[in-house]
Parts: C-alpha cells; structure tokens; sequence
C-alpha cells in the first residue's frame, strides 16, 4: 500500500471529529484539501471508509480498523521520538500532563517549581474532571496525569504522592460554625451543594454517605469548585470539597470548615501513566520531581 503517514493523520482528526470542518480546522487545512486526502487514501484501500447518514458521518468497518491501526501507529511514533529524544539527553523536550480539576489548585505551583528547575522542557497542562482523565489513560494520550484514587480496573503505574482531605465547608455566618464534632446525622437536615457527575470529589463524597448511611439533600451540580465555593458564601448550602482548594477563603475567613465527626474523608493523590509506558526523559524528570522532597515542602506550605 502507498498510502503517506499525512493521509493517515488526516483520516484520523476526521475520525476523531466526525467531521471535515472540524479536521480542516484542527489542521489548519482547507476542507477540500482535507477531502482530498481522504479520498486518496481510500482509493489506496480500496474501501469507503466513511458513510454519511443523514447530516453525520460515520466510520465504516473498515474506518474502524484504520482508526485503531492509525492511532497506535502515532503513539509508536511519538514513543520513539521519546526515546531518541532520550538518547541526546534532557536538554528539552515535551512534556503533556493532565490533571484533576481539583488539583489546579496547587499545579500551578508545582509546574512553576518544576519549570524553574528544567527550563527547556515545554509543559502543556490539562485540567480536567476524573472521567476525562479515565479516557486520556486509556487512550494513552498524556504523558502523566494527577489524579485521585487510580481506576481499579485499568492497568496503570500509580504512585500516591499526597494527601488530599474533603472538608465540609459552611458560609462564616452558618450556625452549625460554632459547634464541634457535628453528627454526620445532623447533615441530614442540610442541603448539599456538588460538583458534576464524573467528579472524583463527588464519587468520593456519594461513597462515604453511603457507606454512612447518612441521607442528605442535593442542590445544585456545579462543574468548577470556584463556583461551589461562590454558592457556599451565597448562603446556598453546604459542600465538600477538597481542603486543597480553600486555602485562601479560608485564611480571609470567607468560608469556613465545619468541625464534623468522621471528617476529613481522606483521600490521595496519585501520580499514574499506563503500565507499560516508556516514560520520556521529561516525564521521567518531572515523576521524579513529583515524587522528590521538593514536593513535601510544597504541600507542607498548604
Ligand atoms: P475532581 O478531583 O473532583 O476535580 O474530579 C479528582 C479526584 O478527587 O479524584
């Protein structure tokens, strides 16, 4: 087959957006220009590999298979321009890294120390909620990422690198403020405030209540702990939340956090790429850094 790796990486953002506009787009192509080439390396299978039904198109059978094939073909390549990368040794590099929403709150932090130390490495960050980054392992498209309790029934490398404590958190005015050792049984009567499905704080929280058995009221989901936080001070419920992410409110004294029985729920932070991954020379580094002291005096500062 004569087909070029261009068509392939063409194909492939068709594919992965179902879509000509949005590949023409990505690629900075015309969409002719992306059809072409679709075209081209269909004539070179000898096989559709798109239908349109309706306004949509869809991968045929044979798409399918190009697809998976293509996919792994582009993670090869980029293994071994890791791995050549490796053999001129850490002068730079790139480095993509997907984190847990929650964890933007000290990443920043970490990214500048870790940057500081390894000027020549390019960082991209991601930040996102639990599921995504379930879906950026299983693709194998991150580097690393950061996140809560690692999916059971994936086969990853992870190491827990800190600790991560939910809080109840209250409005300063609340009066549950003054009280210590809180029945969980007295949440009962409050409302709850949570993040969106497919959050690793919400999955977290839904667990201990339940194990608890305690029954609380929901309020509104909302996708961003700022604006959990904003609802709190609004006087619009409860939340829990990761302590990581109060810092300031709490210091000011904007938000307080409750003195409840049983909280902290703790959990931890991990630090996880998929089993069998050759780490790049940067993403070695920047595990090492993860898991180095440097790090302890960054949480200790929390
Ligand atoms: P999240 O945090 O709630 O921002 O998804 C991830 C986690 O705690 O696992």
């Amino acid at each position: 087959m004569k087909f070029t790796l261009r068509q392939l990486k063409v194909f492939s953002s068709v594919a992965k957006h179902s879509s000509y506009t949005r590949a023409a787009e990505e690629l900075f192509l015309s969409q002719p220009a992306v059809s072409i080439q679709v075209k081209q390396l269909e004539e070179h299978i000898g096989m559709p590999l798109f239908e349109q039904i309706g306004k949509k198109i869809h991968l045929t059978q044979a798409g399918k298979e190009v697809q998976h094939y293509s996919h792994a073909t582009f993670q090869q390549l980029k293994e071994m321009e890791d791995v050549l990368e490796s053999m001129q040794g850490l002068s730079g590099g790139r480095l993509d890294i997907a984190v847990a929403s929650t964890i933007n709150y000290f990443a920043p932090r970490l990214l500048a120390a870790f940057s500081h130390q390894y000027p020549d490495i390019d960082l991209t960050l991601e930040v996102t909620n639990r599921e995504t980054l379930k879906k950026r392992l299983a693709a194998n498209e991150r580097d690393i990422v950061l996140m809560g309790q690692p999916p059971a029934k994936m086969d990853l490398e992870a190491t827990p690198f800190m600790q991560n404590p939910l809080v109840v958190i209250a409005p300063p005015n609340h009066p549950l403020t003054h009280e210590h050792q809180i029945p969980l049984q007295q949440l009962t009567k409050e409302t709850f405030l949570i993040r969106e499905p497919g959050s690793g704080t919400r999955l977290a929280m839904e667990h201990f209540f339940k194990e608890k058995k305690i029954r609380y009221k929901t309020g509104m989901a909302m996708s961003q702990n700022t604006a959990i936080k904003q609802a709190v001070r609004a006087g619009m419920g409860l939340a829990v939340v990761s302590k990581h992410t109060i810092e300031l409110e709490v210091e000011t004294g904007r938000l307080q956090i409750l003195d409840v029985a049983e909280f902290p729920i703790m959990r931890t932070w991990h630090i996880v790429y998929p089993r069998g991954k050759r780490l790049s020379p940067a993403a070695q580094a920047f595990h090492d850094f993860v898991l180095s002291d440097n790090l302890a005096a960054l949480s200790e500062s929390d």
